[in-house]
């Protein structure tokens, strides 16, 4: 069960008056800057972010806001809304605003996590077999550059559509939290003495992490492309796919197989602080999932024409298409039997979980009577910081520097 520290109290708004700039170019991923594109990466790359959604009415800035109509929470809408962005309150989806006040409690960043003993075990020739080096590895090359991809979705592609001002307060918090993640990974990449260059060259050089970039990818380019906006149906379910794809697919799946490895190792006493740091990742990436989730079903309530049979249809084989490619990238990660997991156990973990992100937007079930073959991965979603189930020390990350280990 997720809570929230009861000392964060609301913070009022600060007002802000005349449209946000955000003139110009805006450079996206320093990884994807000037690369060749192998990854069709181009448009990510090249794509400047021109706000749509950042009608701040005349009225904002101008003298003669005081005629113009207050903000009702009732006119509020997820897309197209035409009330002022800028005015957090008054509130319409509470939710959003709790589950912002959730993740705020959660906060920890990765120097809390003490990594001596994962720092040993690495460099202990017989400290791990190949096969458990293989799925590290394997699995900080996507994770590395995997939040990055997410945070960019979010900041140049999401927010500027969306035009409730709770559900842009999360996003926001949820941008930090994909930058945490990825300082996270990098911690241990760093911690670890891993060869840099392979692991964040991974999604461009290891075809089952490519493979899942490049199913992402377009949902992005989509909604960053400067000429889209929504406000037509054909838009809207361009948003509301690339919405899905995010919160129910790449959130909601495609950080499964790597979520199960390492906190499977971490069970195993071993990585145990790589396992802590993913196992904070974990508790975030659900509740972003979740709030997608809620977003996604908020909007289709709004906009019931969205959701019409051809555009499940297609929401459906992507579906499909994500669980394939997951399932190679654990075949690829784990070509043999290892830590108690074996590819094929991932086949009926992923099918489960898909069935309970289509079910959750409102779609049948996909692979019926599927089980959790991992009920213990449910434990660690919700497990609390305090609990510190791998028993590495965490610090008050007020006070906590860098680890040294030297
Ligand atoms: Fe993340
Ligand atoms: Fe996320």
């Amino acid at each position: 069960m997720l809570t929230w520290d009861d000392e964060v109290k609301p913070t009022p708004p600060t007002p802000s008056f005349g449209a946000p700039q955000f003139g110009g170019r805006q450079d996206v991923v320093s990884s994807f800057a000037g690369r060749e594109a192998p990854l069709a990466l181009a448009g990510i790359a090249t794509v400047p972010a021109t706000p749509a959604a950042t009608q701040v009415p005349a009225a904002a800035s101008s003298v003669q806001s005081s005629s113009q109509r207050r903000v009702q929470a009732a006119d509020k809408r997820i897309i197209n809304g035409q009330t002022d962005v800028n005015q957090l309150v008054p509130f319409k989806y509470k939710w959003a605003w709790e589950k912002y006040l959730a993740t705020c409690a959660n906060h920890w960043m990765p120097q809390e996590v003490n990594m001596t003993r994962d720092i040993a075990l690495w460099k202990d020739p017989n400290g791990l077999s190949e096969d458990e080096r293989r799925v590290i590895k394997r699995n900080l090359g996507f994770f590395v550059t995997a939040d990055s991809l997410a945070a960019n979705n979010i900041v140049l592609g999401t927010y500027r559509h969306i035009t409730a001002p709770e559900c842009r307060q999360f996003l926001l918090r949820q941008a930090f939290e994909e930058a945490i993640h990825t300082h996270a990974y990098q911690y241990i990449v760093e911690s670890l003495g891993l060869d840099e260059s392979e692991i964040f060259n991974a999604y461009h050089e290891v075809p089952s992490i490519r493979d899942k970039d490049q199913f992402l990818i377009p949902f992005i380019d989509a909604i960053m492309d400067p000429n889209f906006h929504t406000g037509t149906p054909e838009n809207d379910q361009t948003l509301l796919k690339s919405l899905i794809v995010f919160a129910c697919l790449m959130e909601g799946l495609f950080f499964y197989v790597g979520f199960t490895q390492i906190l499977a190792l971490g069970r195993q006493n071993k990585m145990t602080g790589a396992a802590e740091q993913y196992q904070y990742i974990l508790r975030d990436e659900s509740m972003h999932c979740n709030f997608g989730i809620d977003l996604i079903n908020q909007l289709k309530l709004e906009n019931p024409h969205l959701w019409t049979a051809d555009f499940k249809a297609e929401i459906k084989s992507l579906f499909q298409k994500a669980v394939e490619l997951e399932y190679r990238y654990a075949e690829d990660t784990m070509p043999r039997g290892v830590l108690g997991l074996n590819a094929s156990m991932f086949k009926g973990y992923l099918r489960y979980i898909a069935n309970r992100r289509a079910t959750q937007i409102g779609l049948e079930a996909l692979f019926p009577n599927e089980e959790n073959p991992f009920p213990w991965m449910s434990e660690m979603i919700d497990l609390k910081k305090e609990r510190n189930f791998f028993e590495t020390r965490v610090i008050e990350y007020q006070s906590g520097g860098a680890l040294s280990w030297d």
